[in-house]
């Protein structure tokens, strides 16, 4: 069971309750942070509970929907040690974790048909960091936070 964080604004409410379900069917445990209703909000808002979420280790991974999954992904990149990836098919879920170790998850719930919503976020959860010389390139990304890259 992995404890997965959900948050989206009001482009991506519907497609939050769909994929809260279907995690739930999955056996993870949700932490809903909201939208939880279709007034306009703000996407940064909920970005951040998310991320807040995952870097404190309250959750495991972040699932964050928007209209593009693009607001999303770059608010929550804003926070250290989050990783978010917009995905638009499973070959670029699969990419972001073996490739990336995304730690959250951005979808579009303007671009993408829930049932492939579901396809997209089960290849993420499914798929493992590959190691390897990918541990080398994030720990350069990750050192970005920090203003420079470890010359090697
Ligand atoms: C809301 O209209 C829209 O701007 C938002 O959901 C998202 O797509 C932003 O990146």
């Amino acid at each position: 069971m992995t404890v997965i964080a959900i948050g989206a604004d009001h482009a991506g409410y519907f497609m939050k309750e769909d994929l809260k379900a279907w995690l739930i069917g999955q056996g993870h445990q949700v932490l809903d942070f909201g939208t939880q209703s279709l007034e306009s909000v703000d996407y940064p808002d909920f970005a951040s509970l998310v991320s807040d979420a995952v870097t404190s280790r309250a959750a495991t991974r972040g699932v964050l929907i928007c209209g593009t999954g693009m607001g999303m992904a770059m608010a929550a990149n804003k926070f250290g040690g989050v990783r978010a990836a917009v995905c638009l098919d499973q070959h670029m879920a699969r990419m972001s974790r073996e490739h990336n170790d995304a730690n959250v998850l951005a979808l579009g719930a303007r671009l993408t048909e829930g049932p492939r919503a579901r396809e997209i976020l089960g290849a993420w959860l499914d798929t493992p960091f590959a190691g390897g010389r990918h541990v080398r390139r994030v720990e350069k990304l990750m050192a970005l936070e920090h203003g420079h890259a470890p010359a090697r």
